[in-house]
């Protein structure tokens, strides 16, 4: 078989068969095949797209490049949950103790920050002494004694997703619907969970912008893990405008604590609710209602918000700013951003906004950078309000206040403003399960 036979096939069209695509997959982190044919197939599959059968394969051989995590040392079924990317997307950090504290087990592989969107494990690790790389036993241990624990993803899980994505994110090749469905479902299966909840983001700060594409992606991931014999179910979810008021890692920490004594902001409460009461009902805890009234009583008693301080000082964490989140460490300077005219908040391109908290200092600009974990920003107005002009819009932390032109510049420049209230908006626009599309107004 030649790389060079099936590039030309999948140029003009063809399907390629499970042999074929197992080849390439299992050649190309052997380093037999050359990043340069490996990104001409990454092309072809861009402009043909891939059948449901060939993205499944993919993402079947994709998963077992690496280690396949056998989760059976856990009781109970056990219910994983992805986003597929957003700004100011603290859910994880709410809904796991949610899930936790009505009884199913959490033991979740998370992400770290990835272009201009943050990641659950950067936040994470905003906590002080808070471990995220745990050996599988204290893994495993800590979700049987406390019922959930969130490490980040395993050094050998999926190796070829690693290799692919690296060569996607520099050959235009990301924004393909059948390679990040493969992409973001071969970790999932490789993670071992028995049930999967995808948090599909729409909107300006998502990979999908349109909602015609975030319920196709959704399709394609439910149609791959349902395959699998995973119970699938996705929401799809708005990301037209940050989830919440913070961005950044500490001051999303805080937001998610808030969230969890019942003090938090309503989009980001909402959201939560909803993920936490699909997960529950895909781990068989009741309808649909009885899982939302279950979600929402573990904040109420407080069970949830005990969840999160367990489990932070299980993974090594000081509880401390979790009791009293102001005790986490604050930016050396802060700059406030005014609103330059009259009007209606009309939107707030999340993009933008992801882009300047990498900025100041909340996201990495090279591999190797280091997370400011105080930096980010706080947004004081939201899509719909009414501001004049001068009124604060939003508050920046840095600890150079060199950070502060460029990033203020960004969020000025996301924020639009307009003469005429806009149309309310859902936050949860969509649900997409095996057996089709219940779309919400
Ligand atoms: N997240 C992933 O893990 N992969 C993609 O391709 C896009 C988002």
């Amino acid at each position: 078989m030649r790389m060079y036979d099936l590039i030309m096939r999948k140029r003009n069209g063809e399907e390629l068969d499970e042999q074929e695509i197992r080849f390439m997959i299992q050649e190309y982190v052997a380093g037999a095949i050359p990043d340069y044919q490996m990104s001409a197939m990454l092309m072809a599959i861009y402009f043909r797209g891939m059948s449901d059968l060939e993205t499944a394969v993919l993402t079947d051989a994709v998963a077992h490049s690496g280690d396949m995590v056998d989760l059976s040392g856990i009781e109970g079924i056990k219910v994983d949950k992805h986003s597929t990317g957003g700004v100011g997307d603290k859910t994880t950090l709410v809904i796991a103790p949610i899930v936790a504290a009505c009884g199913v087990k959490v033991a979740k592989m998370s992400g770290r920050g990835l272009g201009h969107t943050g990641g659950t494990v950067d936040k994470l690790e905003a906590i002080p002494g808070m471990q995220t790389s745990l050996d599988t036993k204290t893994f495993f241990d800590i979700v049987n004694k406390t019922g959930l624990s969130v490490v980040g993803q395993s050094g050998n899980l999926a190796p070829a997703d690693k290799k692919l994505y690296a060569l996607r994110d520099v050959t235009a090749t990301v924004d393909s619907i059948p390679l990040i469905a493969a992409s973001i479902m071969s970790k999932k299966l490789a993670a071992g969970n028995d049930c999967i909840l995808l948090d599909v983001k729409t909107g300006s700060g998502a990979f999908m912008k349109s909602l015609e594409d975030s319920i196709l992606l959704a399709q394609k991931m439910v149609a791959i893990g349902e395959h699998a014999g995973k119970r699938t179910v996705a929401l799809i979810t708005d990301m037209d405008i940050p989830l919440g008021f913070a961005i950044g890692n500490a001051m999303e920490v805080a937001e998610a604590v808030d969230t969890l004594n019942g003090t938090g902001p309503a989009d980001l409460t909402e959201v939560c609710i909803s993920l936490a009461a699909n997960m529950l009902f895909l781990a068989n805890k009741g309808s649909m209602e009885e899982c939302q009234t279950l979600a929402e009583d573990s904040i109420r008693s407080g069970r949830a918000l005990s969840k999160l301080i367990e489990m932070v000082e299980a993974q090594g964490g000081d509880s401390k700013v979790i009791r009293n989140p102001q005790e986490f460490v604050q930016a050396k300077y802060s700059k406030e951003i005014r609103a330059e005219q009259t009007g209606f908040i009309t939107h707030i391109n999340t993009e933008k906004c992801g882009i300047a908290s990498v900025a100041l200092g909340a996201g990495r600009e090279t591999k190797e950078s280091q997370i400011d974990y105080a930096a980010g920003i706080l947004l004081k107005k939201k899509y719909g309000e009414y501001v004049n002009q001068g009124d604060l819009l939003a508050i920046m932390f840095a600890e150079e206040t060199s950070k502060f032109d460029a990033a203020q510049n960004m969020i000025l420049d996301a924020y639009q403003i307009g003469a005429n209230s806009p149309e309310e908006k859902p936050l949860i626009f969509a649900r997409v399960g095996k057996d089709g599309v219940e779309k919400f107004d």
